[in-house]
Formats: C-alpha cells, sequence, structure tokens
C-alpha cells in the first residue's frame, strides 16, 4: 500500500519515462521473426513486456540481455529464426496481465505447424478473444476458446494453411489490427484491415523497417486501411524504443496540477496514433511544448508542461469522444481525474472499449473518483465528470489495474488529506519504477 498527500510545492526538473510498452512487446516479437539478429535498446523491463520475451524463449527463440561495451547501453539481442523458425513450445504460453502478448501472438501462433495453448492472468482470463478469433478462423485458422467463453485459453491448432482476408473491424484496436496483420505475414495474398478510426499503428511502421510491405491508407469512406503483402522476409534491425507516453501522460498531468509547476519529460514518443491526451489537454488551455522533435521512424520529442488552469472549449462543457479515442484511449484515467479539477463538465464518449481493459475502467475510475468526492457518472461509452468538487484522499482500489494505480497516485497530489493506493504492486505490468520516480519529484 502507498500513502500520498496533497503536493505542498511545484514540480520542477527533467525526467526520463521507461520505454514504450507496445513498442517493446513489437520489437521482441518481429525480431524473433526476422533472419539474423534484432538489438533493441530503450527496450521496457516491466511484466508485461517480460511476458513477450519468455513466450518467446519458450518457441525457441534465444534472448539475451546485456550492457554494451561501448557505451554502457542495456540492449536486448534478439537471435531471430526467421519467419517459419519457431518451435512448438513444451508448455503453455503464459502471457501474464499481457493483453498485446496474448492477441499478437495468437495471430502469429494460427500460421505454425504446431499446436499452441495460451493464456494469462485472471484478467485476461476476462477479457474478449473473440474479436481475434473470429477474423482468425476466416483466415482458415483452428483458434478455439478452451472454456467456450470467447476468452483464453485459447487453444491453437498448427499446421492451417491460412488465407488473407479483407477485414472491416467495428472497432479501432491496434492489438486486433496486429494480429491479423502478423496472421497475414503467411496467409496466401493480400491482407486489409479497415478500422473506423486509425489505431496505434506501431506494427505497420516497424514492420515496414524489418522489410515487410505493408502501409496504412485512408479509404475512400473516411475508414483507416492497414494493408499487408506477404511474402517478403523480415530482417535484422536495430530498435531504439521512444519514451512510453502513456508513461509520460502520469507526470505531464502531475505538473498540470500542482501549482507553479514547470517539468520536462525527454525523449517521448510522439506518434499521432499516440498522443491524443497531448492534443486534448491543449484544447482545455494546457501550456505544453513540445522540444527537440525527431521524426524519423518512431516520431520522438521532449514534452515540457507548465501548470495550467484547464478550461472547457464551449458553454462549461468539455467533449472528447470520436477518432481522439483511440489515440488517448489508455490515458482516459488520467485525462478524467485531470477532468475533476477544472470548473466545468467534461463528456467522454465513444469509448466503451474501457469497459475491457485491464480493468472496466468506466466503472473503476468512477468508483475512485466518487470516493475522492468528484461528481461523476458512468454512461454506456464513457462518463460525464462535473468537475470542480475539491478532491479528498481516499481509500483506492485500483483492481490491479496498473494505469489506475498511477493515474489516482496523481490524483492524490490534487486531493486533500490523505490518499492510499491500495493494491500498488500493478504498476510493476509496465512501470515498475514509478512511484520512486514519483517520490524524488516531490
Ligand atoms: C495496445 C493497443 C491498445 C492499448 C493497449 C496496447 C497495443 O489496445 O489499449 O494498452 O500495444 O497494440 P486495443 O488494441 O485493445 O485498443
Amino acid at each position: 500500500m502507498i500513502l500520498l498527500e496533497k503536493a505542498t510545492h511545484p514540480i520542477t526538473g527533467d525526467v526520463f519515462v521507461p520505454g514504450d510498452k507496445s513498442i517493446s512487446h513489437r520489437s521482441i516479437m518481429f525480431g524473433a521473426l526476422a533472419e539474423g539478429t534484432t538489438e533493441i535498446t530503450g527496450f521496457l523491463q516491466s511484466a508485461d513486456c517480460l511476458s513477450t520475451i519468455e513466450c518467446f524463449k519458450k518457441l525457441g527463440i534465444l534472448i539475451d540481455h546485456s550492457i554494451r561495451p561501448t557505451n554502457g547501453v542495456p540492449t536486448i539481442t534478439v537471435h531471430g529464426k526467421g519467419l517459419h523458425g519457431l518451435k512448438a513450445s513444451d508448455s503453455t504460453l503464459y502471457t501474464g496481465n499481457s493483453g498485446t502478448t496474448t492477441r499478437l501472438m495468437s495471430g502469429i501462433l494460427a500460421a505454425q505447424p504446431f499446436d499452441s495453448l495460451i493464456t494469462g492472468d485472471m484478467s485476461i482470463e476476462k477479457r474478449p478473444m473473440n474479436r481475434i478469433i473470429k477474423p482468425l478462423s476466416m483466415m482458415g485458422a483452428d483458434i478455439s476458446s478452451v472454456l467456450g467463453n470467447d476468452c483464453a485459453p485459447l487453444s491453437i491448432k498448427g499446421g492451417k494453411k491460412l488465407r488473407g482476408i479483407t477485414y472491416r473491424n467495428p472497432i479501432a484496436s491496434a492489438q486486433v489490427k496486429s494480429c491479423i496483420l502478423l496472421a497475414g505475414l503467411y496467409a496466401d495474398g493480400e491482407t486489409v484491415v479497415y478500422e473506423p478510426a486509425l489505431s496505434r499503428n506501431h506494427s505497420e511502421i516497424m514492420l515496414a523497417s524489418f522489410g515487410a510491405d505493408v502501409h496504412n491508407e485512408v479509404a475512400r469512406d473516411g475508414s483507416a486501411a492497414a494493408i499487408l503483402h506477404p511474402g517478403m522476409p523480415l530482417h535484422g534491425n536495430k530498435i531504439n524504443v521512444p519514451g512510453d507516453i502513456s508513461s509520460a501522460a502520469y507526470f505531464i498531468a502531475a505538473a498540470l496540477i500542482v501549482p507553479g509547476s514547470e517539468l520536462l519529460i525527454r525523449n517521448v514518443g510522439i506518434n499521432n496514433t499516440r498522443c491524443g491526451i497531448l492534443t486534448v489537454l491543449k484544447q482545455m488551455g494546457a501550456d505544453i511544448t513540445l522540444l527537440n522533435i525527431n521524426e524519423s521512424g518512431e516520431p520522438r520529442a521532449d514534452i515540457l508542461v507548465k501548470y495550467s488552469e484547464l478550461h472547457s472549449n464551449q458553454n462549461n462543457k468539455f467533449e472528447i469522444g470520436g477518432k481522439d479515442i483511440p489515440t488517448m484511449i489508455d490515458e482516459l484515467p488520467m485525462v478524467a481525474i485531470l477532468a475533476a479539477t477544472g470548473n466545468f463538465d467534461t463528456i467522454i464518449k465513444d469509448a466503451a472499449e474501457l469497459k475491457v481493459k485491464e480493468s472496466d475502467r468506466i466503472a473503476t475510475v468512477v468508483e475512485n473518483l466518487t470516493a475522492m468526492g468528484c461528481d461523476i457518472e458512468a454512461t454506456d461509452d464513457g462518463m460525464i465528470i462535473h468537475g470542480g468538487k475539491p478532491l479528498h484522499g481516499a481509500d483506492i482500489h485500483t483492481h490491479n489495474d496498473h494505469r489506475l494505480a498511477m493515474s489516482f497516485a496523481i490524483a492524490a497530489l490534487a486531493a486533500e488529506g490523505t490518499t492510499r493506493i491500495m493494491d500498488d504492486a500493478c504498476v510493476g505490468i509496465s512501470y515498475p519504477t514509478f512511484f520512486k520516480e514519483l517520490q524524488n519529484l516531490l
């Protein structure tokens, strides 16, 4: 349990946040499927990404951690075996809390000559998998939910010849898109995934950098397409993972919430499919400046944030929805808390996906913000936050959801009295040193 008090002085200085979780997962997976070695720097050493490493080790891939003798930089080397080099695991592949590992790996496993069984922790075993079972089955894969409840454990039978499909996903989901594209690497013919809005495109960017023929397009009806042609081998690569904007979000919020603060967060990924939080907070009047922008590959920048009084954009109301939602899906708990500190109403809509994350984030955000004194209501596809009521300390139940633990640790900095983060160990899923870094700034 972690105890936190209202911040008594400004937050200043500069911080680095750990590597991007989505990009770290992909660097291991694509490195495993490439011919030759892939060297990864900036890799996120957190429970989720370590689950991906363990799974690929079980599939016969050698993965080393070392310190580069030339410059002392920690490096992960993946000794890839090519698209057809994986071997059967002799036990169940365990993905821990990681939806990305579970869903992306299923796309790869569906195309292998061997059978696999894949599952994760209690949260993973409750998350919907029909969203990948359906398109993979359309491709000719044999994948099923062992308990028949559309959830993991998933049984994937090998030796199936896959065919490319055109799939219209009704939701924007990078995990589903990436799962289909990975299966598409092994399929006959083109694979196209349409989504109502472009979800994070790290798979497309990284697969292309490994040599795959894949790109994004805007379709005539405005939907987003990812198009992959199979047949190109993947080649070993060098990946430098930028800092995770989802982790930076907590420090951005801390600086915005605590009067007088000014914080520089260095080397953060600013891929425009991920940085909706910056756009929306700027519309709310946040003083955020990007410095040292580097656009090559995955774009990155330093983010300078100064304390700001947030405001609405019309009639004391601020609406967040539509195509912005996928670009800030993991940051919505933090944004809801920031909204609670503003003197206006915020409506978060088109975000029903929040219900099927590591926890039901509509329910868990509403539960904990209510406990802190906020006037907030859950809706079917989001929440309405009536901001401006002073927050007070409370017992925060994270439901083992790392993003809840970190978001409410920041809320505590604006709340009168003591806040207790009851089950704090879950931050290890994406940011093991979070509380240490936060404490250093307080
Ligand atoms: C992720 C995609 C998102 C996100 C998750 C990571 C990824 O999930 O919420 O934390 O790495 O592809 P969905 O694809 O379910 O939206």
